[in-house]
Formats: structure tokens, sequence, C-alpha cells
């Protein structure tokens, strides 16, 4: 996925001040239907059945850019960006906190699961039905029913011989 350069505005100071305190609520909530309610409030598109745990950080700068399709489950601790420095913008004397932000968007296909303290990193799709192991740091594209482990993490095994079609409905207990 490409990524977008956008300057910083100052209207939208009261903007970047709501999905803070919406995304600290977020993170400390405990109950999954309240903590999908106020990552939705900020802009994430999230679909049906999606369970978010607790400590789990969506983008403090541009959360409408993360996606997660139908039944995803991203589990405690887990932390998804979208946004990171350009590195063409850093020229000698600049202090590395001032290099401008690049954006790009995130998405979490269908029924894929994420565990424990994993990063997921700006431009990344983690195709449907695939799993990241715990603690893992995703730097590129899982395909679809995968299980992907490891810093940056990589496929260990695919689930299925041959991809199931597509509206062919595995369900995640036969995984
Ligand atoms: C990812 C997962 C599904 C893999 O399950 P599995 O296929 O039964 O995995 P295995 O234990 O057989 O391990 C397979 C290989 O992956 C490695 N591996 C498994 N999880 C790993 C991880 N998180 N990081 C790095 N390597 C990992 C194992 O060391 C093993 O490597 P090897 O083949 O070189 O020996 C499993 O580790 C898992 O469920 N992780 C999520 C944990 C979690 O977040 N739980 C909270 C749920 S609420």
């Amino acid at each position: 996925m490409g990524f977008k350069h956008e300057p910083f505005i100052l209207w939208k100071l009261p903007y970047y001040f709501f999905i803070r305190v919406c995304g600290l609520l977020a993170y400390l909530s405990i109950l999954s239907y309240l903590t999908v309610w106020l990552h939705r409030l900020r802009g994430t598109k999230i679909g049906k059945g999606v369970f978010i745990g607790h400590y789990v950080g969506i983008d403090d700068v541009r959360p409408d850019l993360v996606e997660l399709e139908d039944k995803v489950g991203i589990t405690c601790g887990t932390l998804i960006l979208t946004h990171r420095f350009d590195m063409t913008k850093y020229t000698p004397g600049m202090a590395a906190m001032d290099i401008p932000y690049e954006f790009a968007k995130v998405k979490i296909e269908e029924g894929a699961f994420i565990g424990h303290q994993c990063i997921i990193l700006p431009g990344v799709t983690i195709g449907k039905g695939s799993i990241i192991g715990a603690n893992s740091v995703v730097t590129s594209d899982i395909p679809p029913y995968s299980v992907a482990v490891g810093s940056p993490a990589k496929v260990k095994y695919r689930l299925f011989e041959s991809p199931p079609k597509p509206n062919e409905n595995v369900s995640l207990s036969e995984l």
C-alpha cells in the first residue's frame, strides 16, 4: 500500500485531542464491546463480531486508516500503526523527532487473529483467517490462511493446501 503525506493543520488540534482521549479510554477498557465502540468513535473501520482486548493501541494520529473486517480478533497489548517517519526528509542537523510523517492504511481481513503484544506497521494487510503469533512485528503483507511469527513476522506455514473459494465459509474452529 502506498504512503501519503499530510501537513499539520492547527484547526485539527481538537480532533487530535478527541482521538487521544478516546484512545486512552479504549486502551484501558476491559469490555471488548466498549473498546470497539470507542475505536469506531475515533474513526477506525470495524466490522461485525470484532474482538479487541485491553491495552490495544490503534494509531493516535490517523486511526481512521485502520480497517478491521468482520470477526477479527486482536489480543491484549497489540499496537497498530498507520504513521512512520518519511526518511527522505531527514537532513543533517535535524532532530529525528522533527522528521515529517508519512501515512498508509492497515487492513486486517475477515477472521484473522493477532496474538498478544504484536506490532503491526503502516501499509500492511493481514490476510483472511491468518494467525499472527504472540510478540511478532508485522512489517509486510501476510497472505490469507497463514500462520506468521517473529520479528519481522514470516509465514511459518499455510493453513490449507489450496486457498478456499471466495464464498466458501471457513469457521475459526476449523483453523
Ligand atoms: C501462532 C500459533 C497459532 C502457532 O501455533 P502452532 O502451530 O501450534 O505452533 P507450534 O507451537 O507448533 O510452533 C510452530 C513453530 O512456530 C514457532 N512459534 C510459535 N509461536 C511463536 C511466536 N509467537 N514467536 C516466534 N516463534 C513462534 C515455534 O517455535 C515453532 O518453531 P519451529 O518449527 O522452528 O520449532 C500459537 O503460537 C498461538 O496461538 N499464538 C498466539 C498466542 C496468544 O496470543 N495467545 C493469547 C490468546 S487470547
